[in-house]
Formats: structure tokens, C-alpha cells, sequence
């Protein structure tokens, strides 16, 4: 299978080709997800959830992305990998981009809007940024459906400044359609409704590994249940 690159997701909105996303944040998880063919691979600051047992994502560092990424990298060969710039990150937004792909990322992606020079930044040293809108973990008081117009006049800003997609989190779906018919760069919603040009998921949420998992994150497999009678078993037989 052919490796997918930035201008290839963003090629995949002409083509009507819906594009697929999960985080991982380690080598088995993410050869195992690289080897199905997934398009994208995002080591997500969720790691801070998922991983650290925080309850935000505020508290993770570029050390804690770049360890991650580093072991995600060593299991991709064909998905496009993409590490998130962590809250505080931007202070130095170029050098933090370029650190995140020296360690394997071949993308980045950054909450909000706030940071836009940054952004603008980034991609002028020819780093391919995705952006995310609506619910931004890194600075939100409550997780809650967004439906500010806004966020059109948002996702153009950052189609402007050069993002090739934009992750749409939590996003009213009918704010999400009216986004995703604005700009020429995909959407990928999560939370967001059925008419974006691909969806995300945080893995442990699908996976069934995270116990405080979203209301919104379909659960596709309960891997708590298939771990705890492997346990089991295992102990009946010691
Ligand atoms: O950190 C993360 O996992 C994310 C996804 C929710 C898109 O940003």
C-alpha cells in the first residue's frame, strides 16, 4: 500500500475518499493500526487521559508527545503521523514542530486559532499542520457541544494560513456540514456529526480501554473485558 503524505489527505476531500483517524502512543498499537490500512495516526496529548491518568491534557509536556512519538514512529510505515503540540508548546512554535519531526512525526496539529502566527509559522518552514476546532481540550473548562458560527470563520482562517485538514471536536452537526461545505481542506470530525470528510477516535475510547470514555466515542470492541478473562485465566492456571 502506497504511503499516504499530507497533500494526499487533503487530495482525498476532491476524490470523495473518506479519511480514517486513531491515536496510538506505542510501537505495538501502532503497527497493528498502520498494518489495517488506516490513513492517519495521531499521537494525541489524550495521552495525558489515556496514558498519564490525568484528567486533562494540560498537564503534558513536548517530553511526554516526543517520548511517544518516538515509539509510535518505530511501528508506522504507511499512515501518516501526525503528533499534537501540546498546551504551552506554542511559545515556541517552530522549533517545537521541528523537535516532534526529528522524532518521527511528518505532521503536526494545533488547537485554536489563538496561535495563528505560529501556525503560519510552522508551515512556512515546510512542515504540513493540521488544525482543530470547536471543543479545544488543551484550554476548555467543560467538554460541550460547540455551535458558534464562528468556527467557520475559524476553519477559513486556518485553511488560509495553510493547514492541509482540520479536526472538528465536538462540533454541532450542523456547524460541522456548514464547515466542512466552506473550505477545501478535509474535515475530520470526532463528536462532530456524519457530514465531515473523515472521523477520529482516541483508540482506548474505541478500543474499550479507557474507563472514562466520552459519551460520544463509539466503543467497537470492550478489550477491558477480553483483558481481565485473559487475567483470569492466566491466575486459574499459576
Ligand atoms: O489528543 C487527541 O487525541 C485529539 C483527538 C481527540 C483528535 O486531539
Amino acid at each position: 500500500m502506497e504511503k499516504v503524505t499530507a497533500p494526499k489527505i487533503q487530495g482525498a476531500k476532491l476524490e470523495n475518499r473518506k479519511i480514517s483517524m486513531l491515536t496510538a502512543y506505542d510501537y505495538s498499537f501502532a503497527k497493528i493500526f498502520d498494518e489495517t490500512g488506516i490513513d492517519i495516526i495521531l499521537v494525541g496529548d489524550s495521552l495525558g487521559n489515556v496514558i498519564l491518568g490525568f484528567e486533562n491534557t494540560k498537564a503534558v509536556t513536548m517530553a511526554d508527545v516526543l517520548h511517544h512519538t518516538k515509539a509510535v514512529a518505530k511501528g508506522v510505515t504507511r499512515s501518516l503521523l501526525v503528533a499534537d503540540l501540546p498546551f504551552g508548546s506554542m511559545k515556541k512554535a517552530v522549533s517545537n514542530a521541528q523537535e516532534l519531526m526529528k522524532a518521527g512525526a511528518e505532521a503536526v496539529k494545533i488547537e485554536g486559532t489563538k496561535t495563528i502566527e505560529g501556525t503560519k509559522a510552522i508551515i512556512k518552514e515546510g512542515i504540513p499542520v493540521m488544525g482543530h476546532l470547536g471543543c479545544l481540550p488543551q484550554t476548555a473548562q467543560k467538554y460541550k457541544i460547540q455551535r458558534s458560527p464562528e468556527i467557520v470563520v475559524q476553519a477559513k482562517l486556518l485553511e488560509q494560513a495553510g493547514v492541509f485538514a482540520i479536526v472538528l471536536e465536538l462540533v454541532d452537526p450542523e456547524i460541522a456540514r456548514a464547515v466542512t461545505k466552506a473550505v477545501k481542506v478535509p474535515t475530520i470530525g470526532i463528536g462532530s456529526g456524519p457530514h465531515c470528510d473523515g472521523q477520529v477516535l482516541v483508540s482506548y475510547d474505541m478500543l474499550g480501554l479507557y474507563p472514562n470514555a466520552p459519551k460520544h466515542a463509539k466503543k467497537y470492541v470492550d478489550l477491558t473485558a477480553e483483558i481481565s478473562k485473559a487475567v483470569r485465566t492466566f491466575m486459574a492456571a499459576c
